[in-house]
């Protein structure tokens, strides 16, 4: 059977797997493939033990691979057999020169243009999947279009909304898919070809378009609103603390005004992932850039406040636990920067953790999915580090818990057991609100939540 679109996706991370497996189960007539630089991961995802844990994904791939979903590493050919190609490459906050800790690190956005460049020997479409800043369509274009041979290319900004841990619900049923591109008649072409593939599955009014620059600022802009409620219920929990009201009551009763909306307000450890941080600061270094350094200060601070919340909760457990923490074992049950998910990218348990060695505790990591990776964050870090998967073996000897993630697991766990496993006086630290804090200190724990009065038998 010919394909009737055929597709390439370059950069097969979180976003590239999912995304186009989900566009290679709803468009069966459609040939997608995705490549990477990187053998291993590309091996990983024509295996049993696919890169990423997300939950339903690894059916989706099963229904798709082999049929019209292939993983590859040859990158020439993909660019060559394919009209369609997304690029879903990495994008972080730039460690060096001009920029550093501020701006996006474009050199594998610009490797895979020049790529692009190189291989194609026919029109393509070009569809910016990763998060970019905005006018990052207008370089691409530049680059792309610096041959003259006859090749077009015509460049979209397609940005991905999913979240970690629901990917593929989000993929199955998005709020919006949102096509930017230019008024041309090449643009709008390639912009039906597009809404095409997403009507698939997608109601026709959920798949919007916009300006190509719109569409680029409005993913940041997402990502920076999303985190702000973080923040600003964050903040509230710090206030909550000293007054005793209770953020989980404070929450609920702002949620429920209609304009406000209940989601997004939970208090935490603070927020974590590879994007919130990254696309808030490169909305910063755009906003300085463009000498609006009110708007750069006001957005900045939520990135701050972050920053604040946890070391917060290690200030919290510093003076809860007698003002010391040397020498004392701390278990920390959950490292990925949110349930669901194995990825601990900026987890705020990376912070705790070096945190709480500083401090001299001895610590021991436990998580059901995320221990390969906190291995590897935690690697060359000083201090005595021990991982236990279980997590009522992982608390045994231990004065306290520290909860990072929000795993189900640990709300079903028995209390009592885990307190007679553990060094006295017990003390339990919900990073995320998830415990009945109640009962817990009925069986004798000292329980510190956020953002609501603690709970000790002192
Ligand atoms: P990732 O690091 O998991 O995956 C990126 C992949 O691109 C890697 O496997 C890397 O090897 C590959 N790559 C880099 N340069 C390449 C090149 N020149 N040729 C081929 N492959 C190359 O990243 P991710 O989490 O999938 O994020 C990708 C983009 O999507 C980022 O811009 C991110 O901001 C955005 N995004 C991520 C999420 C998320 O939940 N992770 C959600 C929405 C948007
Ligand atoms: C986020 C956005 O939700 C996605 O729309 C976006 O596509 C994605 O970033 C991206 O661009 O990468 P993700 O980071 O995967 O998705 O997960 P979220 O559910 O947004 O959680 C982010 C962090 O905020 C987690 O650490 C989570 O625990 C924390 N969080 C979330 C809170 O502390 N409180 C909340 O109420 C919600």
């Amino acid at each position: 059977m010919t394909a009737e679109k055929k597709i390439l996706c370059i950069g097969a991370g979180y976003v590239g797997g999912p995304t186009m497996a989900m566009i290679a189960f709803k468009s069966p007539r459609s040939r997608v493939t995705v490549v990477d630089i990187n053998p291993e991961r590309i091996a990983a995802w024509n295996s049993s033990d696919l890169p990423i844990y997300e939950p339903g994904l690894d059916k989706l791939v099963a229904a798709t691979r082999g049929r019209n979903l292939f993983f590859s590493t040859d990158i020439k050919a993909g660019i060559q057999e394919n009209d369609i190609i997304f690029v879903s490459v990495n994008t972080p906050t730039k460690t060096f020169g001009h920029g550093a800790g501020m701006a996006a690190d474009l050199q594998h956005w610009e490797k895979t243009a020049r790529q692009i460049l190189e291989y194609s020997e026919s029109s393509k479409i070009v569809i910016e999947k990763s998060t970019l800043p905005v006018k990052t369509a207008l370089a691409m274009e530049r680059i792309l279009n610096s041959r003259e041979n006859g090749v077009r290319f015509d460049v979209l900004s397609n940005p991905e909304f999913l979240a970690e841990g629901t990917a593929i619900r989000d993929l199955e049923q998005p709020d919006r898919i949102l096509i930017g591109s230019r008024e041309t008649p090449g643009g709008l072409k390639a912009r039906e070809t597009l809404v095409e593939i997403y009507a698939e599955w997608v109601p026709r009014e959920k798949i919007i378009t916009s300006n190509i620059w719109s569409s680029e600022l409005s993913k940041l802009v997402a990502n920076a609103f999303l985190a702000q409620r973080i923040s600003s219920i964050n903040a509230i929990s710090a206030l909550c603390e000293k007054t005793e009201a209770d953020v989980t009551e404070v929450a609920y009763a702002v949620g429920m005004d209609s304009r406000i909306g209940s989601r997004f307000l939970n208090a935490s450890v603070g927020f974590g992932g590879s994007c919130f941080a990254k696309d808030i600061l490169n909305l910063v270094y755009l906003c300085r850039h463009y000498g609006l350094d009110e708007v750069a200060d006001y957005w900045e601070s939520v990135v701050h406040i972050n920053r604040y919340q946890q070391e917060r909760f290690i200030r919290n457990m510093l003076g809860a636990m007698f003002n010391t923490l040397a020498g004392k074992k701390i278990c920390l049950w959950g490292f990925a920067f949110k349930a669901n998910t194995g990825d601990t990218r900026e987890s705020p348990a990376i912070f705790i953790a070096r945190r709480l060695l500083e401090e001299q505790a001895r610590i021991v990591v436990s998580d059901p999915k995320a221990l390969a990776n906190a291995r590897a964050d935690l690697a060359g870090v000083e201090g005595q580090i021990s991982f236990i998967e279980d997590p009522v073996q992982a608390a045994e000897g231990c004065h306290a818990i520290a909860i990072l993630t929000e795993w189900d697991i640990y709300r079903d766990i028995d209390f009592r057991q885990i307190f007679r496993v553990m060094t006295q006086p017990a003390f339990l630290f919900d990073g995320r609100n998830i415990l009945d804090h109640r009962r817990c200190f009925s069986i004798g724990f000292n329980v510190y939540p956020i953002g609501k009065p603690p709970l000790t038998h002192f």
